[in-house]
């Protein structure tokens, strides 16, 4: 976090707050989400279009990053819109603008993802009035009945297609090859297109591509400004609809380590809206409103995750093991997709490093191993391991594998500490169990 420093009692600390009294306070493991570094982020992706781009733009948060009110809160704040991609991060999000009473106004903001959207899910949607990304058939007619039904007069859609751009991210996150579960096929693009410009109900504002995530490269982003302004050259001349909204996604890699080197914040909104902007020129079409949905680069460097070192198991000449008292329910990236982070011990920062450690979490699963080979001062029980850059997929994915309850998860700023997500309980864990009746019958 932009925050972070070292304090007189060489300790790690964020927005202001000692990270062990915060453990203290609030137990471990424990998210501490520091907000500065959030709305600078925000502020920089907003400050950036305003320099680089010439026509209208909105940064909207993709918020399956990590959705809650407080996180949904702080990005309404910064002026940001959302991209939601089910009901429960619908009403999450509606439900933070709604307590900051300003529900109302952000509602065009609110942009509504999903290949696989329930009819349910749409209603909602509808009721709302938020704008709809329609990813398939199957969706674009759904809206047409359900919006007919419900007697909408227009619905406010957007088209999300697969833009055939390879980018080099883990399989799991890239989206854009044309072998994708998202988006309409470019192939069946016109016949789309047809279909929305016969349809009087659907007002189709804009095209969609997202092209992956954790993308370092630049290519990629430049190449998407191109395709979707062609696509937005055929609506308009060919389909006559009024596109006024192009959507370049998100997927801005962050630094998770030494060796990651993404582009800053501004050298992608630069590269995005340079290569939209030369597009419209050559294109010979008025800017469309630019709108880029980045989650990761938002969140992920905003927030850092401690632990209370446990045990510890040598094997000479091989590994030391170091526990720690959460892993793969509260942070399941590196066991998924191999990601790396990096750590420090919040109670030791001025030691030197000692030692070359495996930190494992105290899931009863060998891959959960947290870091392979981190290099941290000599780790005893009850020391503070925090690992970096953990905004990010990391609550938003988070399990209660093992019947672990999820964190707690505070947000700091200016030596103030706000707790944003209470700690579950047991008790909370069997919220929604039932012991069927017969079976608290059989011994009685
Ligand atoms: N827009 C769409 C349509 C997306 O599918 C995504 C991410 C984003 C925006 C935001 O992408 P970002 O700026 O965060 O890269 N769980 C994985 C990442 C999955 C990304 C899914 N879609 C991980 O932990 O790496």
């Amino acid at each position: 976090p932009l925050s972070a420093r070292v304090n007189s009692k060489n300790h790690l600390e964020i927005g202001g707050c000692d990270v062990t009294t915060l453990v203290a306070q609030y137990g471990t493991p424990l998210y501490i989400v520091d907000e500065m570094t959030l709305r600078t982020a925000c502020r920089q992706y907003r400050d950036s279009f305003k320099s680089y781009y010439s026509g209208e733009s909105q940064v909207i948060y993709a918020s399956k990053a990590w959705s809650c009110l407080a996180v949904c809160g702080v990005i309404a704040s910064e002026g940001l819109g959302f991209d939601v991609v089910s009901s429960g991060e619908l009403y999450t999000t509606l439900t933070a603008l709604e307590q900051m009473g300003i529900a109302e106004q952000s509602l065009n903001k609110i942009y509504f993802h999903g290949n696989n959207k329930s009819e349910s899910e749409l209603k909602y949607a509808l009721s709302i009035g938020c704008k709809i990304i329609v990813d398939n058939w199957l969706e674009l007619e759904t809206l047409v009945k359900l919006g007919s039904d419900l007697g909408v007069s227009s619905i406010p859609i957007l088209l999300r297609l697969t833009p055939g751009i390879e980018c080099h991210t883990h399989e799991y996150i890239r989206t854009g090859h044309l072998d994708s579960k998202f988006g309409f096929d470019p192939n069946q693009m016109d016949a789309v297109l047809t279909y929305v410009s016969q349809q009087p109900i659907l007002n189709c504002l804009g095209l969609h591509a997202h092209i992956g995530s954790q993308i370092f490269e630049r290519q990629p982003h430049q190449d998407l400004g191109g395709v979707l302004i062609e696509w937005m050259q055929k609506a308009i001349h060919k389909y006559n609809l009024s596109i006024t909204e192009i959507n370049v996604g998100g997927g801005l890699g962050i630094r998770y380590t030494e060796s990651d080197d993404p582009p800053s914040i501004e050298e992608w909104v630069k590269t995005v809206s340079l290569s939209v902007m030369n597009a419209c020129q050559i294109n010979n079409l008025p800017l469309p409103k630019l709108i880029a949905e980045p989650g990761r680069s938002l969140i992920a460097t905003a927030c850092v995750t401690a632990y209370t070192v446990g045990s510890r198991k040598e094997i000479p000449n091989i590994r030391t093991y170091i526990a720690v008292d959460g892993g793969m329910s509260d942070n399941p990236r590196p066991i998924t997709y191999q990601s790396v982070y990096r750590t420090v011990i919040a109670n030791k920062m001025s030691t030197f490093c000692q030692e070359t450690v495996t930190i494992a979490g105290k899931h009863c699963e060998s891959g959960d191993i947290l870091i392979k080979d981190a290099q941290i001062p000599l780790a005893r029980p009850g020391d503070i391991l925090v690992v970096m850059a953990t905004g990010a997929y990391n609550y938003s994915m988070a399990s209660n594998y093992n019947r672990l309850p999820r964190p707690a998860a505070v947000i700091v700023s200016e030596g103030e500490a706000n707790l944003i997500l209470h700690r579950e309980t047991n008790e909370d864990l069997l919220r929604q169990d039932r012991l069927p009746e017969r079976l608290k019958q059989e011994f009685r």
